[in-house]
């Protein structure tokens, strides 16, 4: 592909990870910022790379020749950094979520369709090598039409891990609703069937004060939820957004009326199934095997999650070149992202069903611009949710003062 684009990244955890990536798919990792000065100069030396400026200012940053900018600050936090660099001219591949309410979603559609440049979501677990299987197979007809769908992204954090990912009971990860995560587990689905979520029912199980894993963590959000998806097809679909349970993966199934397939959490497989009345002459019944990246991008394998963070550059730097739409335009991040900040909204008025609005008709998302309904702490005031369907969660004394410890650990070791 063409020449490389100048890059900046902002956030230099996750950021820096994906810079280097990107440095190897068609950019050319240029800038990067971050306000926590240990961790920029952590960033500094494994990056070891000459080329690269570091910044503490965002705004300085965007002052620097730059192509492209990858938004990795804090979840909750993307809107106006992404309106700032397109602002800048800069192409944008945002980090997850795409938003925090509602109303910040009509400012990034806005923002986004008042701009030239591309903006790109990257919600990277569509593309392992299971996944982009599953939508081979799916979008060659191999197990008909749509009709239920699974997703799951279950990822406990022990109160070690979390020190090294928390500064504090502020941090995003320590008081983000349990349903609000929900792009890694909804994202496969989507990009795997090609249809939308048009409805969401969200159901909580709550914090629980008596399991030892919230033990020196200062997180406040609930265990584990559910959110029943209605899609546009009218399949219905089952997403555990990010969640506590205790079996680390993350799973995908779509049932067919033609078959069905889902990827196997222990061993990169993917378990096709097909029934013998389905088909004359029957299919073999049972295929289990391991796919494949696509030949184009067979070394993503060298990269995290299952290959998926190649996948992102790749498409983000291919929509710039080809000035075209990419493969998760802002009206799917905004979609991904709705069905965590409705589904809680549900869950907290009994389950009910919540049509999911679609940002691409300009009149329906004109209702949501006034919706600010917003869990951050912060912001509370009345008629704003908590973290947790409990209420405010209290953490004691003695948990706080071992997660301070473990922070401090983590930070004498950058
Ligand atoms: N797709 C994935 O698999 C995946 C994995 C991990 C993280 N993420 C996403 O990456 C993003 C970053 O997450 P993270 O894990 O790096 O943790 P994080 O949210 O703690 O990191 C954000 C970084 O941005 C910096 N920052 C925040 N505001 C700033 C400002 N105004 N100026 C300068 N720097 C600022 C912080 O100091 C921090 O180092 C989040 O959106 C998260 O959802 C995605």
């Amino acid at each position: 592909m063409s020449k490389k684009m100048k890059l900046g990244v902002f956030g230099a955890r996750r950021g820096s990870y994906l810079g280097s990536v990107a440095d190897q798919v068609g950019f050319e990792l240029t800038a990067v910022c971050d306000t926590f000065e240990p961790l920029l100069k952590n960033a500094e030396k494994k990056l070891a790379n000459p080329k690269v400026t570091f910044y503490t200012d965002y705004e300085e940053m965007l002052r620097h020749d730059l192509d492209a900018v990858i938004v990795a600050n804090y979840a909750t936090e993307h809107v106006w950094a992404v309106t700032r660099a397109l602002e800048a001219g800069k192409h944008v591949m945002s980090e997850c979520l795409a938003m925090l309410t509602m109303a910040e979603g009509v400012r990034l559609v806005e923002a986004v369709e008042a701009s030239d440049r591309v903006y790109m979501l990257a919600e990277n677990y569509p593309f392992s090598a299971e996944n982009l299987e599953m939508a081979r197979l799916y979008q060659a007809g191999e197990i008909g039409e749509f009709k239920y769908g699974e997703g799951e992204y279950v990822h406990p954090i022990s109160a070690e891990e979390m020190a090294g990912l928390v500064s504090g009971p502020d941090h995003w990860r320590s008081w983000l609703p349990v349903t609000y995560y929900s792009t890694h587990s909804i994202g496969p689905v989507m990009l795997i069937t090609g249809t939308r979520p048009a409805s969401v029912n969200g159901f909580v199980v709550p914090y629980d004060h008596a399991d030892p894993l919230n033990f020196g963590r200062p997180k406040m959000s609930d265990l584990s939820s559910v959110l029943m998806c209605r899609m546009d097809n009218g399949a219905l679909v089952k997403i555990i957004p990010w969640s506590e349970l205790r079996d680390h993966g993350n799973r995908v199934r779509i049932c067919g009326n033609r078959g069905t397939m889902e990827s196997s959490q222990q061993d990169e497989r993917l378990r096709v199934h097909y029934e013998p009345f389905d088909y004359d002459p029957p299919r073999v019944k049972t295929m289990h095997y391991k796919p494949n990246f696509p030949d184009f991008a067979r070394g993503a394998v060298r990269y995290g999650h299952g290959g998926g963070d190649y996948f992102t550059s790749y498409y983000f730097h291919r929509a710039i070149v080809e000035q075209s739409r990419p493969i998760i335009d802002v009206y799917k991040a905004i979609d991904m992202t709705s069905i965590g900040i409705l589904g809680y909204r549900s869950a907290l008025s009994g389950g009910v069903p919540l049509e999911v609005p679609d940002f691409r008709d300009p009149e329906v998302r004109e209702r949501c611009r006034n919706d600010d309904w917003t869990p951050d702490p912060a912001a509370y005031r009345d008629g704003m949710p908590h973290p947790s369907v409990l209420g405010k969660i209290e953490i004691s004394g003695e948990s706080q003062a071992k997660f301070r410890e473990l922070r401090q650990k983590f930070v004498d070791k950058l």
